[in-house]
């Protein structure tokens, strides 16, 4: 076995991929805030890969890392040719899009469309694994409709570990694929967590993880009694201080002597590199709108960064509308040696 085959495949906490949402701004900023999560990047197809422009689809700061790279695409050769090039990027590991349920994806005949063939994902997975030494792992949903029973489930799942999945990761809602939109995908079909746990009861030996519907540390903790991991999304990117304190609850590691004030001031510094290069300043500050939920002041910052940050706002932009939030509050301690139980965001600000 390679070295790289030996990267750690168990995370307590991840942090979902979301197109538009979890870019590599994003992520930079969710990294100064947890330093443990794994974090995924937004599906990327192999079209895009193979045909696109790589570094614009692939490159990341060094800082961003663990860093899964996931894959859209239903073709084994081209996943393989994808889970090579992704390497060569320095990714901690490549997944697998087995969920997504939009029509342009379905009409490509991949994300959540392909668990109606698991034998083709676990062809797509053991060609990937043959070309790459890194970890292969997986994000799937429940089921799709028609195809939705446990035993369907444990089927997937099965022949996908014997391919060379290393981790699945299950949203756990079917999809349904006629009618809904992605968004209603998210929220119309039922969670059906103990299909979840039951798998893990199946496979224990097997890392599998949990999406859907978390929105609390509380919550993590209680699916993490049944499971190995839990993934993030929306509260995520609603809430990205949600994040605070998961490093010391779910990875063991001291709290940090880190304020909010020098996460922005951070921030600050990316956003100036970034400009520097080229990037519009819009595309990273859009990604801290949500920095303040339900903090008072959050309402008047997030008004000042949307009425200027599209028209060539100035580099001080963020530090003006930061002065909207308490001094007090930007001050304090992001995490809190408190007791080792579980505690909610409420609790901390
Ligand atoms: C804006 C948005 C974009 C998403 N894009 C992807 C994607 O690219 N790949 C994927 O596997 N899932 C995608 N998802 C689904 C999430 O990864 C996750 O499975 C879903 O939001 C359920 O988790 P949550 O309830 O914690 O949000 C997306 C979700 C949202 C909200």
């Amino acid at each position: 076995m390679s070295f790289q085959k030996e990267k750690p495949i168990v995370y307590p906490v991840s942090v979902a991929p979301m197109m538009d949402w979890t870019d590599r701004h994003f992520r930079y900023f969710l990294r100064l805030i947890t330093r443990h999560s794994l974090l995924y990047t937004e599906m990327v197809t192999t079209g895009a890969i193979l045909r696109g422009d790589q570094d614009r689809h692939l490159l990341f700061s060094p800082e961003e890392a663990p860093l899964s790279l996931q894959l859209g695409g239903d073709n084994p050769k081209a996943l393989a040719e994808c889970a090579s090039i992704g390497e060569g990027y320095g990714y901690s590991e490549i997944n697998l899009n087995v969920g997504c349920p939009s029509d342009k994806v379905q009409e490509g005949n991949f994300g959540a469309c392909l668990m109606k063939d698991p034998d083709r994902v676990a062809d797509c997975i053991s060609e990937m694994d043959s070309k790459t030494s890194l970890p292969i792992t997986v994000k799937s949903r429940i089921g799709v409709r028609g195809k939705e029973s446990l035993e369907d489930l444990s089927e997937f799942v099965r022949k996908v570990s014997q391919a060379g999945a290393k981790r699945i990761t299950i949203h756990a809602r079917i999809a349904i694929l006629e009618g809904l939109s992605p968004a209603q995908n998210r929220s119309v079909p039922p969670l059906r967590y103990e299909d979840v746990y039951e798998i893990k009861r199946r496979y224990p030996d097997l890392v599998i993880e949990l999406n859907g519907g978390v929105k609390t540390l509380e919550d993590i903790a209680s699916h993490l009694t049944r499971v190995d991991g839990v993934m993030i999304g929306r509260a995520a990117y609603e809430n990205p201080f949600l994040f605070t304190n998961v490093d010391r609850l779910f990875f063991g590691s001291s709290a940090r002597d880190i304020t909010r004030r020098e996460i922005f001031l951070s921030m600050q510094e990316y956003l100036s590199k970034k400009t520097e290069q080229g990037e519009k300043p819009s595309r990273i500050l859009k990604h801290l709108l949500g920095a303040f939920h339900e903090i008072r002041g959050a309402r008047s910052y997030r008004r000042i960064l949307t009425e200027k940050m599209h028209s060539n706002p100035g580099p001080t932009l963020l530090l003006e509308a930061l002065q909207s939030i308490s001094a007090e509050y930007l001050d304090q301690k992001l995490e809190t040696e408190e007791p080792a139980s579980v505690i909610t965001l409420e609790s901390v600000v």
